[in-house]
C-alpha cells in the first residue's frame, strides 16, 4: 500500500514536471522507497499478520490431527448503546447505537485474515459450502463482524473471481438462529428474568452513592445503578474509538467505576451461575460437541461433515464459556474468540481442546483448561459434561424458574 503511494506520488512529481534532474528523481525515488520500508517495518511491528499476507502453506492450527474446529468470536468494535446529556462526543458515531464501526470493521477483516493464517489447509482457499457453516446471533453488529471476517478469511480465488476486474469479496450464507443466547438480555425467558436481576445487583459495593451523585452532576442527568454498565460500556467505546473521555472523568473515577461495574465477584456470581451458563451458552455448547461426537462415529462418512463451525456472538457469550469451563473471567475484548477442537490423537483417541484470543488482534493462543474432563480432555467425557449440565432445551430451561 505504502509502495503504491510513494511511487504515484513520484510519478505525479514527473507528470508534472517538476522533476526533471535525473539525480533528483532519484533521489526522491530512494527516499520514497525508504519511506515505504519504514512503513512496511511499522506495519509489520503493529498488525503482525501482514507478514504471512498472503498465506501460503498450512495455517499456525492446520494440524494434520484436527478433525474439527468451532470458533465462538464477539464483534468488533461498536457504538455505545446510550449517550448521556452532556456527552462531548454525542454526534461522534454516525452509525447509531449499539452498531458496528468503522473500525470495529476494518478489525474485523483483520481477525479474518487471522482465520485464514490459523486454518489455512485445514479449510480450503475456496469457498466450499461443504466445508464451513457460518451462524450469527440477531443483530447487525454482529451479521456484519461475520460478513468481514468471512471477507478476510475467503478473498476470492482464482475460478472463484466473479469478474473480471479485481474482486475483493465473494458472497458467503451468514445463518441466523445462532444457539448463541449472548442477547438473552432482550430475550423473552422468565427464568433469566428471575434470576438476573439478584445476580447482578451491586452489594454493599463501597463508594456507590458517592459515585452515582458525582455521575449524575456531571452528566446534567440522573444515573442510576441500572445505568452504571452502559455508562462504563460507553466510555470503554469511547476509548477504542480513539476519544478523549471529558476532564471530570479522571482516571481515579474512571478506575473504580470499572472496579465497581466488573467487580471479580459479581462476574463471577453471574458468569459462574449455572442457570445463566445453561440458558446463555447450553445450547451452543450442546451443538459444538454433538457436532464432534458426529465426527467420531465411523458409521457416518466423514467427509460429509463440515470441518468448521463459525458463530458471530458477544462478550456476553464468551464470558459465560469462560465461567463454564471455571477459567478466569474477564470481559473479552472485541474480536475476541474461543476455539474448540477435535483431534485424533495417535494415543489417546478423540480429544477436545479449547484455545483462547482475548482480542481481535491476537495471534498467539491461550490454551483454557477443561475443568473436570481430565487431560487430555477424552470426546466422551465432554460430551457427557454437556449432556449432564445441559440435559433441557432451551424454552423448556427459560420456563423453569429456581429460587
Ligand atoms: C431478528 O431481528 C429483527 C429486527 O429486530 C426482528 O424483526 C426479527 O423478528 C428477528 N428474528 C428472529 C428470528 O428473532
Ligand atoms: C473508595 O474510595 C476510597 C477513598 O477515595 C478509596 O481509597 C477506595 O479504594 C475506594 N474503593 C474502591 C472499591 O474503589
Ligand atoms: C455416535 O454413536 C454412538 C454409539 O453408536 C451413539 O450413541 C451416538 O448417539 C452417536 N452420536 C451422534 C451425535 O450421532
Amino acid at each position: 500500500m505504502a509502495q503504491v503511494t510513494s511511487s504515484l506520488s513520484a510519478v505525479f512529481l514527473y507528470k508534472h514536471g517538476m522533476v526533471f534532474d535525473c539525480k533528483k528523481m532519484m533521489t526522491i525515488v530512494i527516499l520514497s522507497n525508504l519511506i515505504a520500508i519504514i512503513c512496511t517495518v511499522v506495519a509489520h511491528k503493529q498488525w503482525g499478520i501482514f507478514s504471512h499476507d498472503p498465506v501460503n502453506g498450512p495455517g499456525l492450527l492446520a494440524d494434520p490431527s484436527l478433525k474439527f474446529a468451532a470458533v465462538l468470536f464477539r464483534h468488533g468494535n461498536r457504538a455505545p448503546e446510550i449517550s448521556y446529556k452532556t456527552d462531548p462526543h454525542i454526534n461522534f458515531f454516525p452509525e447509531g447505537k449499539g452498531e458496528l464501526t468503522k473500525l470495529g470493521k476494518q478489525n474485523m477483516y483483520k481477525k479474518g485474515k487471522i482465520f485464514r493464517l490459523l486454518y489455512n489447509g485445514f479449510i480450503s482457499d475456496l469457498y466450499l459450502d461443504s466445508e464451513i457453516f457460518i451462524q450469527t446471533t440477531n443483530v447487525t453488529r454482529t451479521f456484519m463482524s461475520a460478513a468481514l471476517v468471512l471477507a478476510g478469511m475467503y478473498p476470492p480465488k482464482d475460478y472463484q473471481k466473479w469478474l473480471d476486474e479485481e474482486t475483493v469479496w465473494q458472497p458467503i450464507p451468514i445463518n441466523q438462529n445462532s444457539p448463541d443466547h449472548g442477547l438473552i438480555f432482550r430475550e423473552n425467558c422468565p427464568s433469566f428474568s428471575a434470576i438476573s436481576k439478584n445476580l447482578l445487583s451491586y452489594k454493599n459495593e463501597e463508594n456507590l452513592t458517592e459515585l452515582l451523585s458525582y455521575l449524575s452532576e456531571k452528566a446534567g442527568q440522573s444515573i442510576s445503578e441500572m445505568d452504571l454498565v452502559k455508562l462504563y460500556d460507553l466510555f470503554e467505546c469511547q476509548i477504542s474509538a480513539g476519544l478523549q473521555l471529558p476532564e471530570w472523568i479522571t482516571p481515579d473515577k474512571f478506575q473504580t467505576l470499572k472496579s465497581i461495574v466488573l467487580h471479580r465477584k459479581r462476574l463471577d456470581n453471574f458468569f459462574g451461575n449455572s442457570k445463566v451458563q445453561k440458558l446463555v451458552i447450553g445450547p451452543l455448547l450442546k451443538e459444538i460437541a454433538l457436532t464432534m461426537e458426529l465426527h467420531s462415529n465411523n458409521s457416518i462418512s466423514q467427509n460429509k461433515l463440515r470441518k468448521m463451525y463459525l458463530y458471530s456472538g458477544h462478550d456476553i457469550s464468551l464470558a459465560t464459556v469462560k465461567g463454564f469451563f471455571m477459567n478466569t473471567i474477564d470481559m473479552p475484548d472485541f474480536g475476541a474468540s474461543i476455539h474448540f477442537h477435535l483431534y485424533l490423537d495417535e494415543t489417546f483417541g478423540y480429544i477436545v481442546k479449547i484455545f483462547y484470543y482475548d482480542r481481535w488482534n491476537t495471534e498467539k493462543e491461550e490454551e483454557l483448561p477443561i475443568h473436570a474432563c481430565g487431560n487430555p480432555c477424552q470426546l466422551q467425557n465432554f460430551v457427557k459434561i454437556m449432556k449432564a449440565n445441559f440435559p433441557r432445551g432451551w424454552n423448556e430451561e427459560c420456563q423453569m424458574i429456581e429460587n
